[in-house]
């Protein structure tokens, strides 16, 4: 008879199974989070999880057997650090150190006095998996320090040139590592991703690798599909749109949904992005191309008739960022100084932050192209931006109450433009 060492067989099976992409986290509520990563080997996923890094005593399991593991944790406590790690039934194969932590989005109904502080980290066309890429994300890393990034956005083109899933290996799990198992990451789909991927049927790579709030878990109302979603976080409601794969027609679901959404969300802030930018005369022209001019004519209306205050993109491989401005649907050349809300900086340090009534109708927003986070090309300046740069980096939003102020990172961690919008008390 053969006897088994149960032991060093569990050893041994542990060391052979690797895991080949994440952890990484998904759709983080005040009371959820989606955990995801991938092994060469089926086998039933695993996580562990506390507030105590040293007795992680909490565990939810997986029924089936599956190389790509996506396990949810429910039931969790707002605003609270979570340590967790992830293996199998015969043991942890990854985290299970004061570095492998999570913290859940701050309760929905905070006084004033408990609000904190919350750091959002931009990457646009970010997915090359080159060293420009790394050298942004280090400048960004040095210039956040220690202080947690709350959530990661992308604003598409994660993954050149088609999106694959090796192009998505090299552009995102193996530049990210740190960020992604510690940070939740919301994802918008680019014309390279879209290489890969069909919205309209949900498949491909980009529609396997994440996972989006479809049904409204998140906060915002449902959207029935991962191409474009909302999400709450804090005081913020975020909307992601896909301007490349899903219909821009006024009557077409997606922009039927986004009048439905944003005129419903009471937050403080309203923060859209999708990857074509309304407003760019960098490595795209939003006077010629149909996406661009397309959302710029259809969304743009519908976003400032709720009040909302930024507008995100990438595309073009250039930092664009325009006044505090409204009504702007035509093109480059009809744009007036009446558009302008604000035509200051938006400086505290030079001037004055820019100002926003709550709540309000068409009280002006700032557009940021944000796509230079794996190369910066050529841009010339947009009647619309304040400023236009061709400098790599990423972008940080720092929401704290309501202040906000909006941070372009360059790779050593420098600031290359900044500006603040404060709330108002709306007039009667
Ligand atoms: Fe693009």
């Amino acid at each position: 008879m053969m006897l088994i060492n149960l032991e060093a067989d569990k050893g041994t099976f542990l060391e052979n199974l690797q895991i080949v992409r994440g952890p990484y986290l998904q759709v983080g509520t005040e009371s959820s989070i989606i955990i995801r990563w991938a092994t060469d080997a089926p086998v039933q996923g695993k996580v562990w999880y506390a507030t105590n890094p040293h007795s992680l005593d909490s565990m939810e399991e997986e029924t089936t057997m599956t190389c790509d593991h996506t396990i949810k944790l429910t039931g969790l406590t707002p605003d609270t650090k979570y340590y967790y790690a992830i293996g199998t039934s015969r043991g942890v194969q990854a985290g299970q150190t004061e570095d492998d932590f999570f913290v859940t989005a701050p309760s929905q109904n905070l006084m004033p006095e408990q609000v904190r502080p919350l750091r959002i980290l931009v990457l646009g066309d970010a997915g090359r998996g080159n060293d420009i890429a790394a050298s942004v994300r280090d400048g960004y890393l040095k210039f956040t320090g220690t202080r947690h990034t709350d959530l990661w956005l992308m604003l598409g083109d994660n993954a050149y040139d088609t999106g694959t899933y090796e192009e998505y290996q090299r552009g995102i799990f193996e530049m990210y590592p740190q960020l992604l198992r510690r940070s939740v990451l919301w994802t918008a789909l680019g014309n390279h991703d879209a290489g890969s991927a069909d919205s309209l049927l949900q498949t491909g790579p980009y529609y396997e690798l994440f996972t989006m709030p479809t049904c409204g878990e998140a906060g915002g109302v449902p959207s029935g599909t991962a191409a474009y979603y909302s999400f709450d976080y804090g005081n913020i409601h975020f909307i992601c749109l896909d301007s490349f794969g899903c219909t821009r027609t006024p009557e077409g679901a997606m922009l039927t949904w986004l009048a439905q959404d944003i005129g419903a969300s009471q937050k403080d802030w309203k923060i859209a992005f999708w990857h074509h930018p309304p407003y760019t005369k960098g490595s795209h022209d939003s006077d010629t191309e149909i996406e661009l001019i397309e959302m710029r004519e259809r969304a743009l209306p519908i976003l400032e008739a709720a009040g909302v205050d930024i507008v995100l993109g990438g595309h073009s491989h250039s930092y664009e960022r325009s006044y505090l401005i409204d009504g702007h649907y035509g093109t480059s050349d009809t744009f007036t100084q009446e558009m302008k809300k604000d035509g200051g900086s938006g400086r505290e340090d030079e001037s004055t932050s820019y100002q926003k009534p709550l709540h309000a109708s068409h009280s002006g927003a700032v557009y940021i192209v944000a796509g230079t986070s794996a190369l910066a090309d050529e841009v010339v300046p947009h009647p619309a931006m304040y400023t236009s740069l061709s400098i790599p980096g990423s972008l940080v939003l720092d929401v704290h109450g309501k202040r906000l102020d909006v941070k372009f990172i360059d790779c050593q961690g420098k600031i290359q433009d900044h500006f603040t919008i404060n709330r108002t008390i709306a007039l009667a």
